[in-house]
């Protein structure tokens, strides 16, 4: 541990930790606020059920074999590859995952931006008499506004630039432990509000009950993509992450961990917004149309309804701030251990360097909503979040699946994986998956990818 400190790298100081900070930087703005959209955009309670099964069947699957990589070469992705295959070309992997962290931050952190925005609207009591049409309007008119959008993301992007410069151990684990814990109680309070209000059950029907016709590729691949989004896989986090734990922890139950506590945060969500979105008078399903500004339109309204909602509301935002800025802090360190590990960068250099970076890449995406906050795929930030978010996550996980099966092997993985895990009783399960059903899965989703874009 301590002679790894030296490096600039450092370790987690518990398994506890590490599945703190590994849920962190899962839970987040892709659980509260993309999955809810994605929920609307694909039909209601078919996808909520198709991302359930990517996450128990792939998502699982994927997370172990990427901590088992990391942790078995302690090293960052393309490190990773080149330690167990050396000169080989699969660093190139390696080198997509960093490039797609980036590109991801880029417009995530201007989402965590809006979180910043709706915690200093609350505090000023902007949501005081709040109706779906006024609070649509409030929203419209923030990310139409550059100054206050590019203001509010320029914010949460030194915050984390900040908080990664100073390193691991101090940056990230002091955050996850209280607040994580806390953002999900808060949640099933407000759902319980939610289910409770006059004429929630159309939303309840909207979100639970699956009209079957609904299923085609389009909400596969979508599931598969949000499965790997909000569990932060598919470009190496988990592999960064992995070389933090230390082998006498068990990898299995930790990668189960954060499989369900991601999942239930994202369902919550989706139990919160659909009930209150559907409960707003002459508000219909058929006639309803998700924009990226579902999360940020609904939650105040659900607030509203409660006693002393403006501390709730204050609560909410300062919470849901944290959820996102533990994840920008994750999609950062990637990159950052790179260059430190790869290149020899000094951290601070490395964290200002690639957080600078980030933010100019993201200045089109702000923008790009402020023209349009409809889910079109031609705006800049729509464009960012399909290419990045959801094709290049498939494709870097079937990188790993295919690495580890075929140029790592079963045998030395499953070593790595007993290693704090004596009785893996999923093994055969686990076994079967990255072999053959998660690679093939993706594959085929990712040949249909023509018919789901054109
Ligand atoms: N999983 C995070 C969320 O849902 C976002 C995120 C962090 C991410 N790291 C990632 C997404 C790596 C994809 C890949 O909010």
């Amino acid at each position: 541990m301590a002679e790894r400190e030296e490096s600039g790298r450092g370790t987690w100081g518990s398994k506890i930790a590490f599945i703190l900070a590994a849920a962190g930087s899962a839970i987040g703005l892709g659980s509260l606020w993309r999955f809810p959209i994605m929920v609307g955009r694909m039909g209601g309670a078919v996808y909520v059920f198709a991302y359930i099964l990517a996450v128990f069947f792939i998502g699982f699957t994927e997370m172990l074999a990427e901590l088992a990589i990391g942790r078995h070469t302690q090293k960052n992705p393309v490190g990773a590859f080149e330690a167990i295959r050396p000169r080989s070309g699969w660093k190139y992997l390696g080198y997509a995952g960093v490039v797609t962290t980036i590109a991801i931050l880029s417009y995530y952190a201007v989402v965590a931006g809006w979180a910043f925005g709706y915690l200093y609207k609350t505090i000023f009591g902007l949501f005081r008499n709040i109706t779906w049409e006024s609070s649509a309007a409030l929203f419209n008119r923030f990310v139409a506004n550059p100054w206050e959008s590019l203001f509010c993301f320029l914010v949460v992007m030194g915050i984390t630039t900040y908080i990664i410069s100073r390193g691991v151990q101090s940056g990230i684990e002091r955050f996850a432990k209280i607040l994580m814990p806390l953002l999900f109680i808060l949640m099933i309070f407000l759902a319980f509000r939610a289910l409770t209000l006059p004429g929630a059950s159309r939303g309840v029907a909207f979100y639970l009950k699956p009209e079957l016709s609904k299923i085609d590729v389009k909400v596969l691949f979508f599931a598969l993509g949000q499965a790997f989004y909000s569990l932060s896989l598919g470009m190496g986090i988990m592999i960064t992450y992995g070389s933090y734990i230390s082998r006498e922890e068990n990898l299995v139950s930790s990668a189960g961990w954060v499989c369900f506590s991601t999942t239930l945060v994202a369902f919550l969500a989706g139990i919160i917004i659909y009930p209150t979105l559907f409960a707003t008078p002459d508000l219909t399903p058929e006639k309803f149309e998700p924009s990226l500004g579902l999360m940020f339109q609904t939650i105040p309204l659900v607030i509203a309804k409660l006693p002393g909602g403006f501390l709730f509301g204050v609560l909410f935002f300062i919470l849901l701030q944290v959820a996102a800025l533990t994840s920008t802090v994750s999609l950062l360190e990637v990159p950052v251990a790179f260059l430190i590990d790869e290149h020899k960068w000094a951290r601070p250099k490395a964290a200002l360097f690639l957080g600078g970076l980030s933010f100019l890449l993201g200045i089109p995406s702000a923008l790009s909503v402020g023209a349009s906050t409809a889910l079109t795929r031609f705006g800049f930030f729509n464009k960012m979040d399909l290419i990045f978010g959801n094709i290049l996550l498939a494709v870097g996980g079937l990188g790993v699946l295919i690495f580890l099966v075929y140029f790592w092997g079963i045998k030395p993985a499953l070593e790595e994986i007993r290693a704090g895990c004596p009785r893996f009783s999923l093994e055969p399960l686990w076994v079967f998956n990255v072999r053959f059903l998660a690679p093939l899965a993706i594959l085929i989703l990712l040949i249909f990818i023509k018919t789901i874009t054109g």
